[in-house]
C-alpha cells in the first residue's frame, strides 16, 4: 500500500494511530508535517526517513505532545490523545531524543531513574541495575558516572536504558544511533533488535539512513521536506516497488542488492562446496575440484572449520602438506546474517564464496553468487523470504522419503 490510509475494522486496533496531523509554526509560510496519516501496530518498529528538515522531529513531538498539532488527531492504544494530558501521556511514552540529552549534572543511574522517581516508584535501584544489564553496561561500573565519563555509543546505550525505565508501551526514538562510528553503530542496532526481540515496544524510530531504516523498520514512512508522506510501506516493498521518483531517487541505487539486508542466510538454501582435510592426498583434492567445476577447494580443520581456500594451482604443486596451503578464510558468517553480509564476505574471500558456519564455528556449506542472485530474484517475485519458505516446503516434502 503505497496510500497512507489508516486499515479498516478487520485489523487489530493499532498502537499509535496518526490521522491529518498537520504542524504549522508561527511564521512559516509551510507546514513542517502535513496530512500525515499512518499506522503502528503494537510490538512494531515504524521508521521515520528522510531528508534533514522533512519534519521527522516535529512528528516525534507531536506524538508525545511536547508541541500541539494544528489539526488532525493522534490516537494511542485505541485512545484519542490529541487533547489528553500531556504530563500522564508522556509516562506511557519513551523518548529518546536526538544527541541523547542525558543530564550532565546526574549520574547514569540519577538520569535512567528520572521517569521512575516522578511516577515514586519503589525498587528504583534494582530497576537502574536492571536497565544496565539488559543494554549491555556493567551496573556496578556505570551507576556512579556521569554523561561526560561514558563514550558516545555508552551514552546512546544509557538514552535508550532511560527511554525503558518506566516500561512504556511506546518508545519514540529520534536518531539513536547518529554521530557513532559504523562499527558502534551496527553493534548498537543489533544489540538494539535482540533487546525488542524481548521487549516487545511499538517504536516510531527516525533516522535520515535509508540503510538504517531497511535494517531497523518492520515499516518505513518516508517523508518528504514538508513533512508529507511518501510512502508507507515494508522495507522490501519500498525496495522493490518505490511509489515515485523521490522514494526511487531516496533508495538510491542497488535498491535490490539494500535488499539481500532483509534476508538472512538460513532464508536460503546452502550451496555445496568441495572440502579438504588436512590428510587428505593434494591429487584426490584436485580431483574433486575438477569435477565440481569450483576454482577453490575449502579446507577445513579437524575439528570441521574453516581454514583456507585452497586453489587448482596451489593442490597442482606437489608434494607439500594441505596445512601451508592457500589463502585463509577470513571472514566467514553464521545462519542468522544477512546476505549482505555473506556478499561482503564473498567479495573479501577470493574464492567467490562465503564460509557458513554454525555457532561452534563448524562448516556449514557456502553462499555463492548463484546463492545471491537466486534470493535477489525470489525477492522481486514475492517479496520477503521467498526463498526460505519454498527451501522449507521442499525439505519437508523430502523428509519422508529420506528415511526409506
Ligand atoms: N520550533 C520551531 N519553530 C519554527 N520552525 C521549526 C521549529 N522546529 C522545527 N521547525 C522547522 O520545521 C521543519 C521540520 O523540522 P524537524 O526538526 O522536524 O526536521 P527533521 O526531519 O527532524 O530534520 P533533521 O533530520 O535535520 O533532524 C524544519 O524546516 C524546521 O526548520
Ligand atoms: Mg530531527
Amino acid at each position: 500500500m503505497s496510500a497512507p490510509t489508516p486499515t479498516g475494522g478487520s485489523e487489530a486496533e493499532p498502537m499509535i494511530r496518526l490521522e491529518g496531523l498537520q504542524k504549522r509554526f508561527p511564521g512559516q509560510a509551510e507546514p513542517a508535517v502535513d496530512d500525515l496519516s499512518l499506522d503502528v501496530p503494537e510490538g512494531e518498529i515504524a521508521v521515520l526517513v528522510g531528508p534533514s528538515g522533512c519534519g521527522k522531529t516535529t512528528t516525534l513531538k507531536l506524538i508525545n505532545r511536547l508541541i500541539e498539532p494544528t489539526a488532525g488527531r493522534i490516537v494511542i492504544a485505541g485512545e484519542d490523545v490529541t487533547h489528553a494530558d500531556p504530563d500522564s501521556l508522556r509516562r506511557r511514552i519513551g523518548y529518546v531524543i536526538q544527541q541523547v540529552g542525558l543530564f550532565p549534572h546526574m549520574t547514569i543511574a540519577e538520569n535512567i531513574a528520572t521517569v521512575p522517581q516522578m511516577l515514586g516508584w519503589k525498587g528504583i535501584d534494582a530497576r537502574v541495575d536492571e536497565l544496565l544489564e539488559l543494554v549491555g553496561m556493567e551496573p556496578a561500573t556505570y551507576r556512579g558516572r556521569y554523561p561526560r565519563e561514558l563514550s558516545g555509543g555508552q551514552s546512546q546505550r544509557v538514552g535508550v536504558a532511560r527511554a525503558l525505565a518506566a516500561d512504556p508501551p511506546v518508545l519514540l526514538m529520534d536518531e539513536p544511533f547518529g554521530a557513532i562510528d559504523p562499527i558502534t553503530r551496527e553493534r548498537l542496532q543489533d544489540e538494539f533488535l535482540r533487546l525488542q526481540g524481548e521487549v516487545r515496544k511499538t517504536i516510531v524510530f527516525v533516522t535520515h539512513d535509508i540503510d538504517e531504516a531497511i535494517k531497523m523498520g518492520d515499516r518505513i514512512a518516508l517523508l518528504r521536506i514538508g513533512g508529507r508522506l511518501a510512502q508507507y510501506d515494508r522495507p522490501q516493498r519500498l525496495l522493490i516497488d518505490p511509489a515515485d521518483a523521490f522514494v526511487a531517487e531516496f533508495i538510491g541505487g542497488g535498491a535490490r542488492v539494500k535488499g539481500l539486508r532483509l534476508v538472512t542466510v538460513d532464508d536460503v538454501e546452502l550451496t555445496e562446496w568441495p572440502t579438504a582435510r588436512p590428510g587428505d592426498e593434494a591429487a584426490r583434492v584436485l580431483a574433486l575440484l575438477r569435477e565440481s567445476d569450483r576454482g577453490h577447494a575449502l579446507l577445513l580443520d579437524p575439528e570441521g572449520r574453516p581454514r583456507s581456500w585452497l586453489s587448482r594451482e596451489e593442490l597442482g604443486r606437489n608434494g607439500r602438506p594441505l596445512e601451508g596451503l592457500g589463502e585463509t578464510v577470513g571472514t566467514t558468517v553464521e545462519v542468522d546474517d544477512t546476505l549482505h553480509q555473506a556478499l561482503d564476505a564473498l567479495l573479501a574471500s577470493g574464492a567467490g564464496a562465503a564460509a557458513v558456519v554454525d555457532p561452534s564455528g563448524r562448516y556449514r556449506g557456502v553462499v555463492d553468487l548463484a546463492t545471491l542472485a537466486a534470493a535477489v530474484a525470489a525477492m522481486a517475485v514475492n517479496g520477503h523470504r521467498p526463498a526460505g519458505a519454498e527451501a522449507e516446503a521442499a525439505n519437508s516434502e523430502r523428509d519422508p522419503a529420506a528415511g526409506s
